[in-house]
């Protein structure tokens, strides 16, 4: 935790206000009033900061900062690249990204530069030496927040100019060496595609080679490289004069850079996370997606990471943009401590006047100040945070079960044609979660490089791709014990996308032989029973034969496929491997694993069967303390029956046997044995 508490506060834009001193005046009055206790300052204040090419124009920011700290309030210091003034894109239009078809951007929007272009990073970097030399040693300033969403450009931000183009023919040069071991890892004499020089080689275009699955996976592994590149740049440059943590913000399932890939040059994980609530009655969908996201955070590092950005009320996005009911901003703000936050941050402290967000939510709105609910329920949550950080502090979520989820694996098993041209990974991975949310078993969500140690349970649904070593990981962690699910169309291709050729890596571990896969239309029906229960099968099917000592659970019903493994169990060292030949909806999910749960000895830290809507996260410290959050995502009261007994963490109420709930509510128990 920094400073050992929790932060409270947000995205702050003062920079908007200058000519309004007492808007100022007032900020800083309403963040005491509502707890606040960090802010982020200077996000997108390049044009502010520098509005000359060389001229700084330091004065505003470190008033502001200076006044923050004396009222108490540390400073997240952005560096401004996330949005370009309009001086530099005139006067070096190569910093402009180029879009697939070879159309080059205009200047204006954000997230738009040419993350190659030496000129961005020369100047990127006069202006980080510059902030980093006056702000970065001030007493409230405590971490460096670098750029702002790389990469997030309203979708894919990678820019294919011709500087790209060079850098991406270097970067593949060094990956292969030869242009026949390229040639061979794109398979290139299909259709005559085998390149005879590197200067061939251009990034995938919707009009140019985009049939070439290896070419674009390496496009993109090299987005994720170039853009790693920029941001250690920048890393590099205020370290020079600031020995502050670092982080980026990271944004929802974001496909286009590999954050696996960027954890290592980052101090702290922090995203911004902006579920949608109430798109429908039934929360729990939109619920069980936001708790993934944090978890694929937390996992990123094992350990704490920040929530850097929030909303405290509707976003001005989508389509429908419903404001939180009441209730949903805490329960919502204490979800993700419970999956291992360590800050409730928020976009943005106040609404500006004008532009494309001045009708997305803040803290203040443009009129009446602090008396707004949404203000009483910030406030709220401040208060909550302050009471809760020294019970917090030093404590992390220690999940026994890990899911596979794998950016590789995710623009592979996507980009790849057939069996289906919609293959949805993310829904995939979480419709799999899900039977862990609902059931209360915390769960980290792992890459491919990620150790398997210290788990009992490990799924890996629609693992299309085997990373070098991850068979072999597999393999020693059933062995030593380990029970793991995988399901079809796992175990297809090494890293370039090539098939595997004989036998599947796994064929040992998971006693079964792959035949051939069925991508049927809807009105093709099948079905299986499983555990005396009729489950529908969807429409990804393969054909498989159960190995000799192989058990078969379930089989299809019907088609020429009936009476074939759609659930098999292989044991294998001390642990089992179970197998999904089709694809499987949520009612089997549940049920599969709370069996697999229980052979795991897994349960969740109450120890009951939770009512649908409710879900319990812990963390848990070295110091055998243990905070349960036991939260209720129904927007009426719940009874939890059987449960031990626990004292309320903040109240010191007792509870035994039984447990009320409000509508949208979390509560923080203490397991009585620790606290007596
Ligand atoms: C984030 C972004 C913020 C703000 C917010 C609005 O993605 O970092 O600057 O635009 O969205 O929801």
């Amino acid at each position: 935790m920094i400073g050992g508490k929790l932060l409270h506060g947000g995205d702050y834009n003062p920079e908007q206000w200058l000519e309004y001193p007492e808007i100022l005046e007032e900020d800083i009055r309403l963040m005491k009033e509502a707890h606040v206790n960090c802010v982020t300052l200077g996000v997108f204040s390049w044009a502010v900061l520098e509005p000359e090419e060389g001229t700084y124009n330091f004065g505003w920011m470190e008033e502001i900062i200076d006044r923050l700290g004396a009222e108490g309030i540390q400073v997240v210091l952005a560096t401004p690249s996330g949005a370009m003034p309009h001086w530099l894109t005139a006067k070096y239009p190569e910093v402009m990204q180029v879009q697939p078809d070879g159309t080059k951007n205009l200047p204006g929007k954000r997230h738009n530069f040419c993350y190659t272009s030496p000129v961005m990073r020369a100047k990127t970097r006069a202006l980080d030496h510059e902030l980093s030399a006056r702000m970065g040693r001030k007493e409230n300033v405590i971490l460096w927040h670098i750029s702002n969403e790389l990469g997030g450009n309203f979708g894919d931000s990678s820019c294919h100019c011709e500087q790209c183009q060079e850098s991406f023919r270097g970067w593949l040069k060094e990956r292969y060496g030869t242009l026949d071991a390229l040639n061979h890892a794109y398979w290139g004499r299909f259709w005559s595609h085998a390149y005879s020089g590197w200067d061939q080689i251009h990034s995938p275009a919707p009009h140019g080679e985009w049939t070439m699955t290896g070419l674009t996976l390496d496009w993109r592994r090299f987005v994720t490289e170039q853009m790693r590149s920029f941001c250690r740049m920048e890393i590099e440059t205020v370290r020079r004069n600031s020995a502050l943590p670092v982080t980026t913000n990271f944004m929802e399932f974001f496909k286009g850079l590999d954050y696996q890939k960027m954890r290592d040059d980052l101090d702290v994980i922090s995203w911004d996370s902006y579920p949608f609530w109430h798109e429908r009655k039934d929360e729990v969908p939109t619920a069980v997606l936001a708790a993934a996201n944090h978890n694929v955070m937390r996992s990123l590092k094992k350990k704490p990471f920040l929530l850097m950005e929030s909303v405290p009320s509707a976003v001005n996005w989508r389509k429908h943009n419903p404001v939180k009911r009441p209730g949903m901003h805490m329960l919502s703000s204490m979800q993700a401590v419970a999956h291992g936050s360590d800050s409730v941050q928020y976009f943005q402290w106040r609404k500006g006047r004008g532009a494309y967000e001045k009708f997305h939510g803040a803290v203040l709105g443009h009129k009446n100040g602090s008396g707004t609910r949404t203000f009483r329920e910030v406030s709220e949550v401040g208060a909550r945070l302050e009471g809760v950080s020294e019970l917090l502090d030093g404590t992390v979520n220690m999940p026994k079960a890990a899911i596979i989820f794998d950016w590789e694996n995710w623009w592979a098993v996507e980009d790849t044609t057939g069996p289906r041209l919609d293959t949805d990974y993310v829904a995939s991975v979480v419709s799999h979660y899900r039977a862990f949310w609902e059931a209360g078993i915390d769960t980290d969500i792992i890459g491919m490089e990620d150790s398997l140690e210290g788990y009992r349970l490990v799924a890996a649904p629609l693992n299309y791709m085997y990373r070098e070593g991850y068979a072999e990981r597999v393999r020693s962690f059933v062995g030593n014990g380990g029970i793991y699910v995988t399901t079809c169309f796992s175990g297809m291709v090494g890293e370039s996308d090539l098939c595997f050729i004989g036998r599947h890596p796994l064929e040992d571990v998971l006693g079964i032989i792959q035949e051939e896969i069925d991508a049927p239309g809807e009105e093709f029906t099948n079905s299986f029973s499983y555990g005396g229960k009729e489950y529908p099968v969807g429409e990804l099917r393969e054909v498989i034969r159960a190995k000799e000592g192989t058990d078969i659970h379930a089989v299809y019903r019907e088609d020429y496929v009936a009476g074939l493994p759609v659930v098999t169990e292989h044991r294998f060292g001390e642990g089992a491997a179970w197998y999904l030949a089709a694809d499987t909806g949520r009612c089997f999910l549940k049920d599969f694993y709370r069996d697999r749960f229980r052979e795991a000895g897994m349960n969740n830290s109450l120890d009951i069967e939770l009512p649908y809507g409710v879900t319990v996260a812990e963390r848990s410290a070295d110091d055998g303390r243990r905070i349960v959050f036991v939260m209720n995502f129904k927007g009426e009261p719940v009874k939890l029956e059987g449960i031990g007994r626990w004292t309320d963490a903040e109240t010191g109420e007792s509870y035994e046997g039984t447990l009320d709930l409000e509508g949208f509510s979390c509560l923080l128990l203490r397991g009585n044995a620790e606290i007596d």
